[in-house]
């Protein structure tokens, strides 16, 4: 029994990302220091995502102080339930009725990063593409038949699936792109009020918020381990001469 549970364990990450099988995901390196963009993430959070999401195991006055977000400022800009400052961040939508609506109900993301990894929310919000025979017209290539509506598609606009230029290098002769056709790639149709670079940043950092909330201590944790090696270091030079002098006699 005991092994048949470790297995299931051991095949754990396997499921989640069963329905991501054979699909590219892209590279995301969170940066917990940029503080900047953590800040823009809150605000897109707070904007395009908590209307349906939830983070209830966060309070807003700890991220406050995380992000280094005045009080005034988050409960102004960030807030828009009438929530208190030292609330958990829940949303007032009914879990009944956001499955009615959308087949699914969105589920909390406080700790999504953990489960999905960086990589994959951000190719998630840059996968979704129009798709006529799904409910809100819309499919994802990392989450296939997803009840989630495109809420990102006026920043990044209509992507569809179809044939085009591909960039597959760079000619250093022209300097410019190598570029191949390609089919079953996502392309932007109609453009949105973001262009390619400034909703990959966009993404970017609403992603980094994500994983600074799946695990707020980060930041503290790796600077403690800079002040544990330290110590370390310290006790070595006491201990190294403690050690001779103990035995000294019996050399
Ligand atoms: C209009 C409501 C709505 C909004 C707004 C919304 N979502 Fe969703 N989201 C959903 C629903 C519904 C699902 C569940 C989809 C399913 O299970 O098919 C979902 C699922 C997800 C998932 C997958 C979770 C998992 O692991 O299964 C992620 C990640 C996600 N949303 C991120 C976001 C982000 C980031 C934003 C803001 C940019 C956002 N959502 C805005 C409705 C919404």
């Amino acid at each position: 029994m005991k092994k048949v549970i470790a297995l299931l364990i051991a095949l754990l990450p396997a499921f989640a990302l069963a329905n991501t099988a054979g699909v590219h995901l892209e590279d995301m390196k969170p940066d917990l220091h940029d503080q900047a963009s953590l800040q823009r993430g809150a605000k897109n959070f707070a904007n395009y995502c908590m209307g349906c999401h939830s983070l209830k195991f966060a309070r807003y006055n700890r991220v406050a102080r995380d992000l280094g977000i005045p009080e005034k400022m988050m409960e102004e800009n960030l807030i828009f339930n009438g929530a208190k400052i030292g609330s958990l961040m829940e949303i007032a939508m009914r879990p009944v009725d956001s499955k009615k609506w959308f087949g699914a109900t969105p589920p909390d993301l406080t700790l999504v990063a953990r489960v999905r990894g960086e990589d994959w929310l951000y190719t998630y919000l840059k996968s979704f593409y129009a798709d006529a025979s799904r409910p809100w017209g819309v499919n994802n290539t990392v989450f296939k038949d997803v009840g989630m509506p495109h809420v990102l598609a006026d920043l990044q606009g209509q992507q569809v699936k179809g044939c085009a230029p591909v960039t597959v290098g760079f000619d250093p002769l022209t300097g410019r792109d190598l570029k191949e056709e390609e089919c079953d790639v996502l392309y932007v149709e109609k453009a949105g009020a973001l262009d390619a670079k400034a909703y990959d940043k966009f993404v970017y950092d609403t992603v980094n918020y994500l994983v600074y909330m799946g695990e707020p201590v980060a930041m503290e944790r790796q600077t403690i381990g800079w002040f544990v090696l330290l110590f370390l270091a310290l006790m070595f030079v006491p201990v190294y001469y403690l050690n001779r002098e103990f035995w000294r006699d019996i050399h």
